[in-house]
């Protein structure tokens, strides 16, 4: 999806700037082309030669260079690229772009171009904390900057907390959600997918056949249409859809969680085979067996995910889309679903094993909304996903 596309790359001096070598490894693997600007205080930590063999092309470093003013100037520079992506992007370049300072080569790139701006921030946790980034990052977003990360974890400062630069794959993500044009660009669209798992002790657990085949397709559809999709996917046999924000848990628990920390969005579809039930008071070591016969599980109802967020009501998706994977009177009991769970649309399928959706390459659905029944044909789940996606895009229009 980057075939072709110019990416300006800002790498600025923190300790992430060798995750910046990966990216530009991941960009071009996708038919991007990458310029490289290095910051002075970016070589202190990648050497121009490292990045330009990466990039199979010039690195771009100092604003007084004449060869380069009289090839093409700076101004040039930051005007031939799709998209101007600063990883990473540390509190100082922050600083300068969110007050318009122009004293190098990046920060006069930074405000002299005209194209959209991706920032990808990497600082101590401190500094990322401290009021004046705050501020500075508030100033970028409401100037139209657009910003990827940071994520929280262990730092190379010893630290713990956000501040960490996204990964080059989640980058790669953003950068793809920015230069596809569809009619889902702008849209950010949480998918949940595959079964999860409910532990009875640290080494068994409670699963359901899902694949996550279709969920993992919607995601991919969705994207296609220039969506931004978070995929909260439990431990699914099918991989993850590359591009989406993946927020992988194993249980309903986690899954209600994860989905409760990526709202707001402007659509949900819920595709996820989520456990019913749990073993109430999972045992933190291995059951043994024993003479006294067989451990008495107990079981714990889990959060209806999906009826938690159609019922929110503060911050519901405008649009909320459930599955009903049904053996018997799937359409009789996916109508009765969608009212119950308070979403406006349910896709019904029929999960008996003689239908094989289970694990398979097809599926057979019906799409169910407050105006009635659409039953489509026999299609593969890809070719489901991608009506679903055209469909949600009509909507959303
Ligand atoms: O109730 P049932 O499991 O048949 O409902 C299916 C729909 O509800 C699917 O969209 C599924 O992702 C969602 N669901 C959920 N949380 C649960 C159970 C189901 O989000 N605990």
């Amino acid at each position: 999806m980057l075939t072709g596309k110019h990416i300006l790359l800002i790498i600025g001096g923190g300790i992430a700037a060798f995750k910046s070598l990966d990216l530009i490894r991941r960009l071009r693997e996708r038919g991007a082309h990458v310029t490289p600007v290095l910051t002075k205080a970016g070589e202190a930590f990648v050497t121009p030669l490292s990045v330009s063999a990466l990039a199979g092309t010039k690195v771009y470093g100092d604003l007084f260079d004449l060869t380069d003013e009289a090839d093409m100037g700076h101004i040039q520079l930051s005007r031939v690229a799709d998209l101007v992506v600063v990883a990473p992007a540390t509190a100082d370049l922050m600083a300068k772009m969110a007050g318009g300072l122009a004293n190098d080569l990046a920060s006069t790139l930074l405000l002299a171009t005209d194209t959209p701006v991706l920032i990808a921030p990497a600082m101590n946790v401190r500094m990322w904390q401290h009021p004046a980034t705050q501020r500075n990052i508030a100033t970028l977003a409401a100037d139209g900057v657009a910003c990827v990360g940071p994520n929280d974890g262990d730092m190379a400062c010893g630290e713990h907390g956000p501040g960490r630069m996204a990964e080059p794959l989640e980058i790669v993500a953003a950068i793809t959600a920015h230069l596809t044009t569809g009619p889902l660009s702008g849209k950010r669209i949480l998918v949940t997918s595959g079964p999860t798992h409910e532990p009875i002790d640290p080494v068994r657990y409670i699963a359901n056949r899902s694949s996550g085949a279709q969920g993992a397709a919607v995601a991919q559809a969705l994207m296609a249409l220039g969506a931004d999709v978070t995929f909260v996917t439990g431990p699914a046999d099918a991989p993850p859809p590359e591009g989406a924000h993946v927020i992988p848990v194993q249980t309903a628990q986690q899954m209600l969680m994860a989905v409760q920390d990526a709202l707001p969005m402007d659509a949900a579809v819920f595709a996820a085979a989520v456990a019913d039930w749990r073993v109430a008071g999972a045992s933190t070591r291995k059951l043994k067996k024993s003479k006294d016969g067989m451990p008495n599980l107990t079981f714990a109802e889990n959060p209806d995910i999906l009826k938690h967020v159609a019922q929110m009501s503060d911050g519901r998706p405008p649009l909320v889309v459930g599955f009903a994977a049904e053996t018997d009177d799937v359409i009789e009991n996916a109508t009765a679903k969608r009212v119950r769970k308070g979403c406006d649309w349910i896709v019904a399928n029929d999960v008996s094993v003689a239908t094989g959706v289970m694990g398979g390459a097809d599926n057979t659905v019906s799409v169910i909304d407050d105006t009635g029944i659409e039953n489509w044909p026999k299609l593969s789940k890809i070719e489901v996903a991608q009506r679903l996606a055209a469909r949600i895009a009509k909507a959303l229009g």
